[in-house]
């Protein structure tokens, strides 16, 4: 169960003035089996996993926030400040004058802060508490403060990491800076791979842009991540690199669709709000299932995530290649 996604569709059960929606847009799309008696809800979700489920559940889904204007704009937001604000402000622009939005968080992840900013904006609300999550709705009256969603909306648009080429966006992993693991990894790739390499959960594309310029005898390259948002950045920053490079939006816990000389990663251990560990180790279980024999894997970790068992058990011969206070090098070879 979501709590936050449980809670807006309370939010919206509890309502007659928000149902039957006779047309419906969800950015940040859920699937759940009440929305099977919609008529026509729409959706946009940028993880893969979570916009697998919507496929799986039927529901029409677009790539990108579609253009147009509806009466109902739902949204739940993941963690990031700026990106809450900027879908405040996308949920805004798609919808029909007198129409209504209605978002749903998490208490942990600052619900009530949101709901006041989203006040300054829209001064009314309505809004309902349940399963440790917020759900808060406002109805355009004519009267929104325009400036206020302006502001929001330049949150969304593509930012520089300082001081560098590398363009992202809010909400994608390590937007303002250089992930500090990822940078210990960079520090300690060897230059000599060579054949076919993997980035597994590549993000806006920092390693493999440092595989690319350290290792002139890697062929090709395959980037697979799940966040679409961070793979459009990885393509941008990643342009000027004249090898074959290829952009998978994927989820790497369904496997990969080739095999690999080497492989290199900083796995992910959340899944949505909470930590997951399993969605690391399922990664480590996609590597070994896609190496070579022979084939190398580079990856780094936060120091307490116990990846040496689970290379061990995965018949993996590692070692640690570096560590710091805060993260560790683990170094592969399958064998
Ligand atoms: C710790 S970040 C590393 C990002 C990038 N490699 C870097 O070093 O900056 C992990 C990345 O994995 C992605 N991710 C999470 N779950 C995934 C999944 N199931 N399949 C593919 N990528 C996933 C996240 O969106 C995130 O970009």
């Amino acid at each position: 169960m979501n709590p936050a996604l449980e809670t807006l569709v309370l939010a919206l059960a509890t309502n007659e003035a928000l149902l039957p929606p006779p047309r419906a847009l969800f950015l940040g799309a859920h699937a759940h089996p009440s929305f099977h008696d919609w008529p026509d809800l729409t959706g946009w979700q940028p993880l893969k996993p979570l916009a697998d489920a919507w496929d799986a559940a039927g529901f029409p889904r677009s790539d990108e926030p579609p253009s147009g204007s509806w009466p109902l704009v739902l949204v739940l937001p993941n963690k990031s400040r700026d990106e809450t604000l900027a879908w405040f402000a996308l949920a805004r622009s798609r919808l029909e004058p007198g129409g209504t939005l209605v978002f749903a968080l998490p208490n942990t992840a600052g619900a009530s802060r949101f709901e006041k900013e989203l006040s300054l904006a829209t001064r009314d609300l309505v809004s309902l508490t349940k399963h440790k999550c917020r759900a808060f709705h406002a109805t355009d009256d004519g009267q929104w403060n325009e400036r206020v969603f302006d502001q929001w909306q330049s949150l969304g648009t593509p930012r520089n990491i300082p001081e560098s080429h590398f363009i992202t966006q809010a909400g994608i992993f390590s937007c303002d800076h250089t992930d500090p693991g990822s940078q210990l990894l960079a520090d300690h790739l060897p230059a000599n791979l060579r054949g076919t390499v993997a980035d597994l959960g590549a993000g806006w594309g920092f390693l493999s842009d440092t595989l690319l310029r350290r290792c002139p005898n890697i062929q090709r390259l395959d980037l697979f991540e799940a966040d679409a948002r961070a793979l459009a950045c990885a393509r941008l920053n990643l342009a000027s690199h004249s090898r074959e490079i290829t952009y998978h939006w994927h989820d790497v816990t369904t496997g990969l669709p080739h095999t690999y000389d080497a492989i290199v990663m900083n796995p992910p251990f959340h899944t949505g709000q909470s930590t997951d560990v399993n969605l690391g180790c399922s990664f480590l279980t996609v590597a070994a299932n896609s190496l070579r024999r022979g084939g190398k894997l580079f990856l780094v970790a936060n120091r307490q995530l116990p990846y040496e068992a689970a290379l061990g058990a995965l018949g993996f011969a590692w070692r640690m290649a570096a560590e710091n206070p805060n993260y560790k090098l683990l170094f592969a070879d399958k064998r």
